[in-house]
């Protein structure tokens, strides 16, 4: 007997996380392997955020509050913003198909970049929505081309700032005109998960004052990414307290645990902490542009943009699948992207060294099996 499933699962995309290291260590016969494909922080969780977790483990034997009304008067007060505001998530992971529950009837269309975070797409499918892509621009978001798409059945537009995967990204001038000429009832999602590695002065990273004049305008942050805490489990959304009010009726009720509440709220507060990941996130950024920059004057094929995140997206003439594969042997993790594309969280500077040494090996082998092949497809033998 065959179980049938919803007829929308057969077109959604299944999520694909970065590859476990213990898999990777026991296929090669590695020991020492460098995960550098989910984005997550080189640096770890705030020794804070660990010491407030340990605190609370006693009181596990209770549901936590659904609100996190300690954490949340906490970002309130960091976001200058009113509680009614802020709403809590098991990560943004769940937040994005909260609101798709929320918001999106069958057929309505879902708007998002061609290249972007594929839960949108996930989120939006499960829900029989009608999912619109927009073509890239050069890598980046075209924002004009996302408002020539808008039509009658636009329900929520997706933009992800800076981008996953390609690091780009738009300016606050950019995103006001584009708040300005959508029309009101569309949502206008902001994903700003990679704010915090941002160096572009005219990033938005003054969106909180926008709702005021734009309450279609959702906004959302994770603690996984700058703040280290991946593994616990915490984003939010800031919006306007009705969209909340929708939200947290299809969100899990005990969502955020109380540990992943305390870590969040004690990483929040060490300021010290963020300033210290962003020093070597920045580092590590110069260093991995300038060195893919060199490569790029002497390897031809390679593409890539500068980001503002803590990523860098590469394109090269060989398969991705290849390039990941060639890498892994050498015990370096990355994420492949599409057909030639390549993103890699940027690391400590050791494994960014190490990266570079095994992007380097692995283009050989790329241009070495091409040169094979073309060998044979003429009939000679190398
Ligand atoms: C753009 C973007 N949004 C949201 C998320 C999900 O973050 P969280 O860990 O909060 O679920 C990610 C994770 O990689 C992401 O890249």
């Amino acid at each position: 007997m065959t179980i049938s499933s919803r007829k929308t699962l057969e077109n959604t995309p299944a999520y694909v996380a970065g590859m476990r290291e213990d898999l990777v260590k026991q296929k090669y016969g590695l020991t020492d392997i460098i995960k550098l494909s989910s984005n997550e922080n080189p640096l770890g969780p705030p020794k804070s955020a660990l010491d407030a977790a340990k605190r609370v483990l006693s009181g596990m034997g209770r549901y936590p509050d659904p609100l996190s009304g300690e954490l949340r008067a906490l970002i309130a007060e960091h976001d200058e913003i009113g509680e009614d505001h802020i709403l809590l998530s098991h990560g943004l992971e769940e937040m994005i198909p909260a609101l798709c529950r929320a918001y999106l009837n069958p057929g309505d269309e879902s708007l998002q970049p061609a290249m972007t975070f594929i839960k949108y797409e996930i989120g939006a499918r499960i829900m029989d929505g009608e999912v619109v892509k927009v073509p890239m621009q050069d890598l980046e978001i075209d924002l004009e081309g996302i408002l020539a798409a808008v039509t009658d059945k636009t329900r929520i537009i997706w933009l992800c700032n800076p981008n996953n995967p390609t690091g780009t990204y738009f300016s606050e001038h950019a995103l006001v005109n584009f708040l300005a000429a959508v029309p009101e009832h569309i949502l206008v999602v902001h994903d700003e998960a990679y704010r915090d590695f941002t160096s572009a002065e005219d990033f938005p990273m003054e969106t909180v004052p926008m709702l005021k004049d734009y309450p279609n305008l959702i906004l959302l942050r994770t603690f996984s990414k700058a703040y280290g805490l991946a593994g616990f489990r915490c984003g939010y959304m800031i919006s306007d307290p009705e969209i909340v009010r929708q939200v947290l009726k299809v969100r899990e009720i005990f969502s955020v645990d109380n540990i992943a509440s305390a870590a969040a709220a004690a990483a929040l507060q060490d300021s010290a902490y963020l300033e210290h990941v962003k020093e070597v996130v920045l580092q590590g950024r110069d260093y991995l542009t300038a060195s893919i920059k060199r490569l790029a004057g002497k390897v031809s094929g390679i593409q890539f943009k500068e980001s503002q995140a803590n990523f860098i997206y590469v394109e090269t003439r060989y398969e991705s699948a290849f390039l990941f594969e060639e890498m892994l042997k050498q015990g370096v993790i990355v994420r492949p992207i599409g057909a030639y594309g390549l993103r890699i969280t940027i690391g400590l500077h050791n494994e960014n060294i190490r990266f570079m040494e095994a992007f380097k090996k692995a283009l050989a082998a790329g241009a070495n099996r091409q040169f094979q092949n073309l060998h044979k497809q003429r009939g000679v033998t190398a």
